[in-house]
Order: structure tokens, then sequence, then C-alpha cells
């Protein structure tokens, strides 16, 4: 069989979201970084000699330079419509972070540029690639377990407290936990439950006037097919679902419960905005306060919390090791390989459409319809009523 050159990629944002996925970057040999951009120096120092490679203080120059054949855009949600149209522009295929974009004219304009450019485009990493995740769906498809009829799927983490730079505590500059958390948990429904939901009824959240964008919500969306979900979430650092999911952490480590209000606890110190901006900074890439990754061969798969989706014949619930079943008469659990290389599903997708010319799962009018539930969840907790949709998709080939 013919082996393919490695995806030479050029990474848009040096920051958190580029810190999380470098792990797979540098260890999935199918993909090369060749050159990145980012306005801050430090992290564009750190990128050339990490890979003696260059750097670009422009997402333009990045774009420009032939070496790269994908843009990787982890840039701040507000810009993601935008560097999607210079990187098809110049004929580049693009990889881009959730979510997709803060408005459905942002997504509608990122996928005409894409489709008139030729160009591919994949939105993730979502927690929509896990492994338990892909292998749960693998086993509705099977039929073994009849329809799916119910799922449920629940998040209590610390987000909101994490450090943050101004924008992201402002919902309609794209922050909050709808914009950024309930793109995961959506998503992860989504798939699950087939892609097409039909209304959505949510509550949000916004309880510390400190932090006044949403750190909560509930909701509940109603598939095309009569299937219905439960998504709830909450960021306030209280409870940790992680407790419920063997104490391992939503990048598969072994968490430990002796760190809990850790974040609130070093955002406590800080009084100004922009040192809390700053602070997020100095803990990124090319920062002072930078921790690169710990081997990731120790690690489980990802989660994003507790999952289960009740079919008529068994209930079906992901972990970060596998997915437990519960039939009529029997309990057994379906274990999963440990990740060699932690998020390889996004590069498996990314290989398959780029390389391969199949469908993407995760494509343009996938995430669109990531993005209008997570929109139409806002909508319904300000209006107090139920919103229907009408960008949704279904799973490839179906
Ligand atoms: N999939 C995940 O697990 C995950 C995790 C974190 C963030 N994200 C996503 O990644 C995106 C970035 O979030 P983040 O937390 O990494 O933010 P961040 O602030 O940590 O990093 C953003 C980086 O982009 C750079 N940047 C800003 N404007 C730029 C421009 N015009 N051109 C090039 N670089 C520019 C910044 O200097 C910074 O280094 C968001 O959309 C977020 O939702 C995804």
């Amino acid at each position: 069989m013919k082996t393919q050159a490695p995806l030479r990629i050029g990474v848009a944002g040096l920051g958190r979201a580029f810190t999380l996925m470098l792990p797979t970057f540098r260890r999935d040999a199918r993909v090369q970084l060749v050159a990145a951009a980012d306005p801050l120096a430090q992290a564009c120092a750190q990128f050339e000699r990490d890979f003696q490679a260059p750097s670009y203080s422009s997402v333009e120059a990045l774009c420009a330079d032939p070496q790269v054949e994908v843009v990787y855009i982890a840039t701040p949600h507000q810009f993601h419509a935008e560097h999607v149209q210079i990187a098809a522009a110049h004929g580049k295929h693009v990889l881009v972070e959730k979510p997709m974009a803060i408005t459905l004219a942002q997504c509608t304009a990122m996928l005409a540029a894409t489709q008139a450019a030729g160009v591919a485009m994949v939105v993730g990493h979502s927690h929509s690639f896990n492994a338990p995740i892909l292998h749960t769906r693998a086993l509705i498809d099977s039929g073994a377990f009849g329809a799916v009829r119910m799922l449920t799927a629940l998040n209590f983490t610390d987000f909101l407290y994490r450090p943050r730079r101004p924008e992201e505590l402002v919902t309609e500059a794209g922050g909050g936990v709808i914009h950024s958390q309930a793109t995961h948990q959506i998503d992860m429904l989504r798939l699950l439950g087939g892609g097409r939901v039909r209304s959505v009824m949510a509550h949000t959240g916004a309880w510390d006037p400190a932090r006044p964008t949403e750190g909560a919500y509930q909701a509940l969306l109603t598939f095309d097919d009569g299937a219905f979900a439960s998504a709830t979430y909450s960021g306030y650092g209280h409870f940790d679902t992680d407790t419920w999911m063997d104490q391992i952490g939503e990048m598969g480590q072994a968490k430990s419960a002796h760190d809990h209000g850790a974040a609130r606890k070093r955002l406590a110190d800080l009084r100004l905005a922009t040192e809390e901006s700053a602070l997020k900074a100095r803990r990124n890439y090319g920062g002072d306060l930078y921790i690169p990754p710990a081997p990731a061969a120790a690690h489980d798969h990802q989660h994003f919390g507790p999952v289960i989706v009740s079919c008529d014949k068994a209930d079906l619930r992901p972990t970060s090791t596998g997915v437990e079943i519960f039939t009529d008469t029997a309990r057994r659990f379906e274990p999963l390989p440990r990740p060699l290389v932690p998020r390889s599903e996004v590069i498996d997708e990314l290989i398959d459409v780029v390389q391969h010319h199949r469908p993407a799962v995760h494509s343009g009018a996938w995430a669109r319809a990531t993005t209008e539930v997570c929109l139409a969840l806002l909508a319904s907790a300000k209006l107090q009523r139920p919103q229907t949709l009408q960008w949704q998709v279904g799973l490839p080939g179906r």
C-alpha cells in the first residue's frame, strides 16, 4: 500500500487549544507542524525552537506559506469565520476549533468559502470525536440494542473559574458555557441521537455577578425521530462529575480529589481582568508558567462527563476506558485499547477527508447544526419557550 507523506499543518493561534492538541501533533506520524501564526512573540519563538519551522504574526502570511496544506485554526471564536475564509482563499484545507463560530451567518459564510475554494473543512476537536462515543455510535448502528429512545448527559466542572480573556465572560462575544461547552455536549448528543434535532427547550444560569455570562444550563432536545435528550452543565466549580467517571478527568488523566477548588483559588488573588487575561497567556505555550503536557500514553480516553444512551433493549454508558452495556438480564463492559495518541480520532477524520476524499462527520454543515442548537438554547432560555430548528443534518449518508 502506498504510504502518504504527512499532512503539513500550519497552526493559527498558539494558545490553550493548541496546547491541548500538541500531544496529538507531536505523536501522530500522519501529520507534521510546518508553520504557525500568533501575535504573541514568546509563543512564536517557542514554536520556532520546538519545530525548526517559521512563524508569522498574521494568519494571512501563514496561509501564503506554500509548505502549509492544512490550517489548524485555534484562534478565539470571534476570528474563526475570518480565518477560515483567509485559509480557503489561499486554497488551504481547514481544521477549525469548536465552536465553529458565534453566529449562523458566520457558519454559512465559512461553508460557502470552503465549498467555493474546493477545500475540506473539519470542525474540532469536540468530545464527540472521543473513541468511547464513536464506539457507542457503532454499537447503536449494529442494531443489537434497538432504537435510541432517550439520551442523558451531565457535566459539572470548574470551567467558569479558569483564567479567561475578557470576551470569554461576555455571551454576545462568544463567552460563557453555551458557546464553549454546550458545543461539546450537544455535538456528542447529536452524534449519538442521529443528528437532527427538532426542538430545544432550555434554562440557563448566570449566577456570579463577577463573571456575568452563563455558567450553567439544562436543556431538553427532541430529535426528528422522537428520541429525546437532556443536557445538564454547570461550570461553577462545586460538584465535579469526574467523581462519577472513576476520578478520570476530561483529558483522560487521573485526577486528585484534593485539587478541588484549585481554579477558584488561583483566581482569588487577581483583581483585574487584564491580570486574568495575562495569566491565561502566561500559562499557554511560550509563557513563563507553561507546563508541557505529561506523556499522553499514560492517559485513558478523553470524556465530557457521564452520558447514558437508552435504547429499546439496553442502556449504553461510554466511560473513559470503554462502553458499559446494561441489557434486560446482563451487564457487561466492552473495553477499548488505551489511546497511544490522544485525539488521534481527529487526525483519522482529517486524513479521511483530505487524503481519501471521504465525507467528514464533523463537516461544516454538521457543526453549523450544533451551533444552531447552542444558539437555540440561549434563545429558549431568554424567551422562555421552545425553539424549532432549520439547519439540522444527519450523519453522512443518512
Ligand atoms: N477542543 C478543545 O478542547 C478546546 C480547548 C480550548 C479552546 N478551544 C477553542 O480554541 C479556540 C481558542 O481558545 P483558547 O482557549 O485556546 O484561547 P487562548 O487565548 O488560550 O489562545 C488563543 C491564541 O490565539 C492567538 N491569537 C489571537 N488573535 C490572533 C490572530 N488574529 N491571529 C493569530 N493568532 C491569534 C492568541 O495570541 C492566543 O495565543 C476557541 O475557539 C476555543 O473554543 C478548544
